[in-house]
């Protein structure tokens, strides 16, 4: 597989099969990622990798927690502008009503809404899962650096049939996964990602993002305005 292959064929997989993934997979994986470049060779990332027991442990530990908390603890960064401005904030819009016309399920049934949101807190039913923390102390630039890191797991998996998920719905249990994971203070929770073998069975695997037009992304300056 090149390397457009793996970028046209990633997509962000909500359902997987139980499938075991070996760890020596997610260790090759891991290691050639951290072969992103970042800004001063800070390598700024660090990422948790939760299977087996673990795994289930985690997502009983939630599940506790949002008996307690059930929109969730306090992120520890805001995950979106409060605010969040047009084209933006439909673009948003779009991606959920999209997501949860495939499962059927219509905008003022909440919590059916929330149930399927839920699933993130279980990877998906992925076997493998991650959760990628960043130093306090970093800036933007790092969570950039820590984004490409991210992005080079995600390509990597296709190499191997593997498929991914993004999850930034992780941060919103800084508190359960601080303490289970015993990531230390100086560590902010970024987000997690699901890896696996994709359900393509399953209705979610359907979804297929849009991409504005590239003229609105993308602007060419060749010579003096
Ligand atoms: C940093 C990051 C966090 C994300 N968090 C979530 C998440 O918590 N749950 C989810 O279902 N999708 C999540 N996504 C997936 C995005 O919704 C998805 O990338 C976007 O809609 C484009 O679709 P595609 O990945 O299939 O191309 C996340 C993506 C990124 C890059």
């Amino acid at each position: 597989m090149n390397v457009s292959e793996a970028i046209a064929t990633r997509k962000s997989v909500r359902a997987f099969r139980p499938d075991p993934v070996p760890l020596e997979t997610v260790t090759q994986i891991l290691t050639l990622a951290a072969r992103a470049p970042s800004g001063g060779n800070l390598q700024p990332w660090k990422v948790y990798v939760l299977a087996g027991a673990a795994r289930e442990e985690l997502i009983r530990r939630v599940a506790e927690a949002r008996k307690e908390h059930p929109v969730g603890e306090k992120p520890e960064y805001h995950i979106y502008p409060a605010e969040l401005a047009e084209p933006y904030r439909s673009r948003r819009f779009r991606v959920g009503e999209a997501m949860y016309g495939l499962l059927g399920i219509p905008r003022e049934d909440t919590l059916a809404r929330l149930a399927a949101f839920s699933r993130n807190w279980e990877f998906f039913g992925a076997p493998v899962g991650m959760i990628f923390t960043i130093g306090r102390q970093m800036q933007q630039g790092q969570w950039a650096d820590l984004g490409m890191f991210m992005q080079n797991i995600m390509l990597l998996a296709r190499e191997y049939g593997l498929d991914t998920c993004a999850q930034e719905a992780w941060a919103i249990w800084p508190t359960t996964l601080r303490e289970f994971l015993s990531i230390p203070d100086h560590e902010a929770i970024y987000a997690g990602m699901a890896i696996g073998h994709a359900d393509w069975d399953h209705p979610i695997n359907r979804f297929e993002s849009e991409r504005v037009p590239f003229e609105q992304y993308v602007r060419v300056v060749e010579r003096g305005l």
